[in-house]
């Protein structure tokens, strides 16, 4: 495209790793398209660490001598510390992370330093590194979705007796515990986790030693450097290690989940602390005003929580649609994965933070949800119920109960202002006990199976989780 008009066609002077075979300097436009340091300078360390277990390898192949091994081991780990001592370190104009590291090493010990790169190929030190930075990550993750299940078990603790209405199709459906609400997220989250270790495993694993697609000629022990690195095991196969990014989409894709369930509480809470609902207030510290409303107090924390999610999916997507219809091995279309996942990591750590940070300022009008649980009908499933165990089969039951509620809400009523004559109207299996048996708290403690709300159940399943809590310790 040269004269085109479109770029600069200025060229770069710069040192790359590959140039021997080129006459012609990159174009600068293509060049800055072309690098990825900007961003994946987030595996410097990971890939140090590779190299370093690589040069452990190369010396044991006896294709390094122990001498050469440490000196290029010495002088990675010095740069690993200048890394963390300098903050302008990593400011550089390299074309990724492994040239910049490699030009690094020959700074430092010239042509000792070129020879790190035998028997290796950027397509597998780049898996290499981005699966062992995605190994940390995802430990880091599993740590704030726990930190977010201890902030859902703390305000479940704040209002231990709080009843609210439970919704189907957001009506008014049965009366839950506040409690049973948030052990609901609890168990998402119990999923999420379980996930991200599944997912972790096969991440765990090293395609090093697969080299540019082939695999390596040197006698490299590659069960000796996975060892080294911590990894489960090996890859079989070097053309898929090389190619493969399927653990990027699955950990996106448990990522995914993480936000559809971060979302969905989100959704929740912005409802409840609505003035329709008034069930929640919400921390001064996690809203916002109106510039032109002064009255308004917004919910932007769960806003964005929730607008986020739609961020991680659209990273989701991309890769699928990025790794579709790829020729095998290794294709530049793959250096796209950096980016999606960095900001997968970033973005739901992020909002599983902020999300505890709200719920642990939350507060929740207890009286008003347990009005909100007493009106609306929630009890009439109960009354059928009541019916059942008398005798009647369900759909006569459903039926009597449903007139009954037609007659008590034309009237302005609920069931349990109906009078024991107004109930004979709809049922002779009607006892005077009935009043009782359609209380809030009867209401509650007849779902008495496992997993169901009543208070006994509920108390055993918030010990339950708190149990889980103390095992991932
Ligand atoms: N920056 C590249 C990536 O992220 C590294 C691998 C490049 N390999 C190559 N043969 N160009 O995928």
């Amino acid at each position: 495209m040269r004269g085109s008009g479109v770029g600069s066609n200025e060229m770069t002077e710069k040192q790359n790793l590959w140039g021997g075979r080129f006459t012609e300097a990159p174009d600068k436009t293509f060049a800055e398209f072309n690098d990825s340091f900007r961003f994946d300078r987030r595996l410097f360390a990971a890939d140090v660490r590779a190299s370093i277990a690589h040069a452990n390898g190369l010396v044991s192949a006896e294709v390094l001598t122990r001498d050469e091994g440490n000196a290029i081991t010495n002088s990675l780990q010095q740069l690993l510390e200048s890394s963390t001592k300098d903050s302008g370190f990593l400011e550089s104009n390299a074309e990724d992370v492994h040239s910049f590291i490699e030009s690094k090493l020959v700074e430092l010990i010239g042509d000792t330093g070129k020879k790190l790169h035998t028997g290796r190929s950027r397509n597998d030190q780049v898996a290499t590194a981005f699966r062992l930075w995605l190994r940390e990550n995802i430990d880091e993750i599993g740590h704030v979705v726990v930190g977010l299940q201890h902030a859902l078990i703390a305000a479940a603790d704040r209002h231990a007796d709080a009843v609210l209405p439970g919704y189907t199709h957001l009506q008014r459906a049965q009366p839950v515990l506040w409690v049973h609400w948030c052990l609901a997220y609890f168990e998402m989250l119990r999923r999420d986790r379980e996930r991200l270790e599944d997912v972790r495993k096969r991440v765990n694993i090293l395609p090093l030693g697969s080299a540019a697609l082939a695999g390596t000629s040197f006698p490299i022990d590659r069960e000796a450097v996975a060892r080294e690195l911590d990894f489960e095991g090996v890859t079989r196969n070097s053309l898929d290690a090389v190619s493969d990014r399927d653990f990027a989409v699955e950990f996106v894709g448990a990522c995914s989940l993480v936000m559809v369930h971060l979302s969905r509480m989100a959704e929740d809470l912005i409802l409840y602390c609505s003035t329709e609902f008034g069930f929640v207030k919400l921390s001064d510290a996690v809203s916002t005003g109106s510039s032109l409303m002064p009255q308004k107090k917004n919910p932007d924390a769960l806003e964005l929580i929730r607008g986020k999610a739609g961020r991680v999916f659209g990273h989701h997507t991309a890769l699928l649609a990025t790794m579709k219809g790829l020729p095998l091995a290794y294709n530049k279309d793959m250096q796209e994965d950096k980016e999606a996942v960095f900001d997968t990591v970033d973005t739901v750590a992020w909002c599983l933070k902020v999300a505890a940070i709200v719920l642990d300022n939350l507060s929740l009008d207890e009286a008003r949800t347990r009005e909100a649980a007493a009106r609306g009908f929630l009890n009439a499933t109960e009354l059928a119920d009541y019916l059942v165990k008398k005798g009647v089969p369900f759909r006569t039951a459903h039926d009597t109960v449903g007139r009954a509620v037609l007659f008590a809400a034309e009237d302005g009523r609920e069931l349990n202002d109906l009078s024991f004559e107004d109930f004979r109207k709809f049922s002779e299996e009607i006892g005077d006990e009935v009043l009782e048996a359609l209380s809030l708290d009867r209401t509650l403690d007849s779902k008495s199976q496992v997993g169901g709300t009543s208070r006994r159940r509920v108390a055993d399943a918030l010990h339950a989780a708190r149990a889980t809590l103390e095992e991932y310790k």
